[in-house]
């Protein structure tokens, strides 16, 4: 399997989805919830690193790691050397009412890591929502207020507190309240769509006033907000990243007004952005942290990690049956050791090799209105008009189809932005061959624009 799949090149060797795949499409159809979100047909037998084989034979190269999840490549040997280790142990015994260690030292190998002073707890749950939620609660718990706010754009999950913070997309929303009450939104520094019409060079933030000089003057008032829940990088809503400035003034603002700054970093965290965790890049300290997805390589594990003292509930107050489950915290705590060796370093570098290539294809291409992230975490804008910024949407659905056809995994991400979140194992030979076939996409996609 290794000496098959270690190669960088894609090989597609069917029509797609090929016969294989398509009888499972179909019997996906008849049983499985049609409200997931599936681009192109890509049915799974198999990956290595940052290639992954579908059930017909064709090789692809992944660069979207099951949504920014594989975050040490798929089936990385040491990752699932500790599952099966702990397999072979005990499977499940619940953090809730017993003890063990892979959940004791993943807290301890978390406090090491994440960007709180002084240290930390962490509360385990199963995904990115239970994280958010697990936030929230102890937001509203702690500061004894229930307001929140949140940021237009942003994406923090779907069961009903977390779905009442996240703005990304309405249809994630319709049919579904009312939500939460209480949560505000307030504009995301999208500065490549800056609302005030500023360059990230000589601005302040303004963007934040809407808080300062709106909500809080005629919505809510700051002494009845618990927290503000910010994602340091947006992913779901278009990989848009906050300058620095944005989020140390948010935690200028947070702390003037006794306010609990709490970073979702369910998709920018663990390593993605070239640091353990995006915030850091402006230097601020969050009060918590959300995290999940690459936590565990792709094990099922969400984690709320908070300020020591602020995690102070008593027994019983929040708890969950799987939440922390051994295998998943052997899969964490194995993956924390090889971030720490190696990818997180290697994100950074071959992310802005990456980010470099598709930035060069600007010249050539310009449908692109913009290319940003970090590490890798990077996401390309397509615009019809460089000027008017018109979003290109139905050929970013197609570029990401085409990308397919040729072998390359991406996902899109807000309405016209395609992400390239692969695997933080990619190389930069890897990087290049992503670079090329969007390239190629990019192209058969604008000559068939042009035709119609
Ligand atoms: C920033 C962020 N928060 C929360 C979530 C929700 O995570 P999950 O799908 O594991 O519930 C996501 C998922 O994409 C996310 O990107």
């Amino acid at each position: 399997m290794e000496a098959q799949m270690s190669g960088n090149t894609p090989d597609i060797k069917t029509a797609l989805p090929g016969p294989k795949a398509r009888a499972l499409i179909d019997r996906d159809g008849a049983v499985v919830s049609p409200s997931y979100t599936r681009g192109y047909p890509l049915a799974i037998a198999r990956g290595y690193g940052a290639m992954v084989e579908d059930v017909d034979g064709n090789v692809f190269l992944d660069c979207a790691a099951g949504i920014a999840v594989n975050s040490t490549g798929h089936s990385h040997p040491d990752v699932v050397q500790a599952i099966t280790t702990q397999a072979q142990k005990f499977l499940h015994m619940s953090g809730t009412d017993f003890y063990y260690e892979p959940q004791v030292r993943l807290a301890e190998e978390l406090s090491a890591v994440v960007p709180i002073a002084g240290g930390s707890r962490s509360f385990f749950g199963n995904s990115g929502t239970e994280a958010v939620e697990a936030c929230l609660k102890l937001a509203r718990y702690s500061t004894g207020r229930q307001n929140l706010i949140a940021f237009l754009g942003g994406f923090h999950g779907r069961s009903m507190g977390s779905l009442a913070l996240t703005a990304s997309k309405a249809v994630q929303r319709r049919g579904f309240g009312p939500l939460l009450p209480g949560v505000y939104h307030a504009p995301y520094a999208d500065c490549y769509r800056c609302p005030l019409g500023l360059k990230p060079e000589n601005c302040a933030a303004e963007c934040l006033d809407f808080i300062d000089h709106q909500l809080f003057v005629h919505l809510v008032t700051p002494d009845e907000v618990a927290a503000i829940v910010v994602e340091p990088i947006q992913g779901e809503g278009g990989y848009v990243v906050a300058p620095d400035q944005f989020l140390q003034r948010l935690r200028e603002l947070t702390k003037t007004h006794g306010i609990l700054l709490v970073a979702d970093e369910v998709q920018s965290g663990m390593g993605r952005s070239g640091k353990m965790f995006a915030i850091e890049y402006a230097g601020v300290e969050p009060d918590m942290l959300a995290i999940a997805k690459g936590v565990a390589s792709g094990l099922p594990l969400g984690v709320a990690v908070a300020r020591k003292d602020l995690m102070a509930w008593p027994p019983g107050a929040h708890a969950s049956t799987f939440g922390g489950n051994p295998v998943s915290c052997a899969a964490a705590i194995a993956t924390i050791q090889l971030l720490k060796n190696q990818l997180v370093k290697n994100a950074a570098d071959v992310g802005a090799h990456l980010k470099a290539g598709l930035t060069s294809l600007m010249d050539k291409h310009a449908i692109i209105g913009d290319v940003r992230g970090r590490g890798l975490m990077v996401g390309v804008e397509l615009v019809r008009d460089r000027q008017t910024k018109e979003r290109a949407t139905t050929e970013r659905d197609a570029v990401v189809s085409a990308a397919f056809a040729r072998g390359l995994l991406v996902l899109g991400a807000g309405k016209n932005a395609v992400r390239f979140s692969p695997p933080l194992v990619l190389t930069r030979e890897q990087a290049d061959t992503a670079v090329r076939i969007f390239d190629e996409a990019l192209i058969e996609v604008v000559e068939r624009s042009a035709r119609l």
